[in-house]
């Protein structure tokens, strides 16, 4: 019955909920905000929208609009300058995982100096940031309740975070009307994201009895709701049911910490460009496969939970296999053009990604690695 228990202090949700953000603002001491929002946000209504919100609340914005995929510590450092120059007193993330891990990231280095690569690693940061209000329009990362910043480092082609207990956001605004025209890609990729946090927090190591019913609920939304989103984007309904899952499985990541799915698609992005969410929903049954005879029964737990059947795990990875077709997520790394030799290159990323190597339930050598990498080509 022992655990710790972590989440975003204020988590608002439902449509039309993006209209508090300059309440939430001054809640939180904010009069000069640096607002990161993606590219393609940027150039929409919503723009305008933001900076309307924080002037009627008296607060003043600099914008930052230049993420588009993946952050690099480079695009890290210059929003990091930009905040800087300006005194900014609070950050606020827009966007999908790279907008929001910029805006984290920004918020502790306006207090730490330095820059991004600095603070990369676990716990480095020594003064608390600035508040920051997370507004996630994809479903998702779960960035809004989690520790961490991620970005590549494009000189070594290489992902790494920065994990920090000062990178847990204190607001996170949860709108599904932001998400509505999300492309059908954008939502299985980043769904497919969520469900890995959700399976692999109930899976690891670290779950608790109270983190493992937020990722089985999380599961459950996701297996119903991701492809009615993916096919019916406008679907109000379903969208609001993802952004809640998203932000569920979130709170399992934050929680328990995900597992070698995570470990083993780092590489795949630091190298080849590989969005987050396809590399984990590609690795994903070949990771289950490969450690079956370990979590067998937790696979036929959430099988039933998720589809009202009792199966037996092989038969839910087949399933789980069949979603992810439907859902357009290659089969494949050879369908990624992953060239094969690239193996031992890939274990040896991987094998740098040690805690959620370490909260896997069953301890994989670069033997288990290798086979897993084979057997998803
Ligand atoms: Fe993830």
């Amino acid at each position: 019955m022992k655990f710790k228990f972590v989440c975003s202090p204020e988590v608002i949700s439902g449509k039309g909920s993006f209209e508090t953000l300059g309440e939430v603002a001054i809640n939180l001491g904010g009069k000069n905000a640096f607002v990161v929002i993606d590219q393609v946000l940027s150039k929409t209504p919503l723009r305008e929208k933001t900076e309307k919100i924080l002037e009627n609340h008296g607060i003043k914005c600099v914008i930052f609009d230049k993420i588009s995929s993946e952050p690099t510590t480079d695009t890290g450092n210059e929003a990091c300058a930009l905040a800087r120059k300006h005194n900014c007193d609070i950050t606020i993330g827009i966007g999908g995982g790279s907008s929001l891990d910029t805006a984290k990231a920004v918020a502790g280095l306006i207090k730490n100096p330095g820059t991004i690569e600095d603070y990369q690693g676990i716990d480095k940061l020594k003064f608390p940031s600035v508040p920051k209000i997370m507004v996630p329009t994809t479903a998702g990362t779960g960035s809004e309740v989690t520790f961490t910043a991620v970005f590549i480092r494009a000189s070594e082609k290489k992902k790494a975070g920065i994990n920090s207990k000062y990178l847990y956001p204190e607001a996170a605004i949860l709108d599904p009307l932001l998400t509505l025209s999300l492309p059908p890609s954008v939502t299985s990729s980043t769904g497919m994201d969520a469900f890995c946090h959700a399976i692999e927090s109930y899976l690891s190591k670290k779950a608790t009895f109270f983190s493992k019913p937020v990722s089985m609920e999380a599961m459950k939304l996701i297996w119903k709701n991701l492809p009615v989103a993916f096919s019916d984007g406008n679907n109000v309904e379903a969208r609001e049911h993802m952004l809640y899952a998203s932000f569920l499985a979130g709170v399992g990541l934050a929680n328990a910490g995900v597992t070698a799915v995570h470990s083993l698609s780092y590489p795949l992005g630091g190298l080849f460009g590989v969005p987050h969410g396809v590399g984990n929903a590609v690795l994903l049954p070949f990771v289950l496969e490969s450690t079956l005879p370990y979590i067998k029964n937790s696979i036929e737990e959430i099988a039933q939970s998720l589809t009202g059947e009792k199966m037996d795990a092989t038969c839910f990875i087949k399933q789980l296999k069949n979603l992810e077709k439907s859902l357009g997520i290659p089969e494949s790394l050879k369908n990624l053009d992953i060239p094969e030799d690239s193996i031992p290159v890939l274990i040896e990323g991987a094998m740098q990604v040690k805690v959620p190597l370490e909260n896997h339930p069953v301890t994989l050598t670069e033997k288990d690695i290798e086979h897993i990498y084979q057997s998803a080509f």
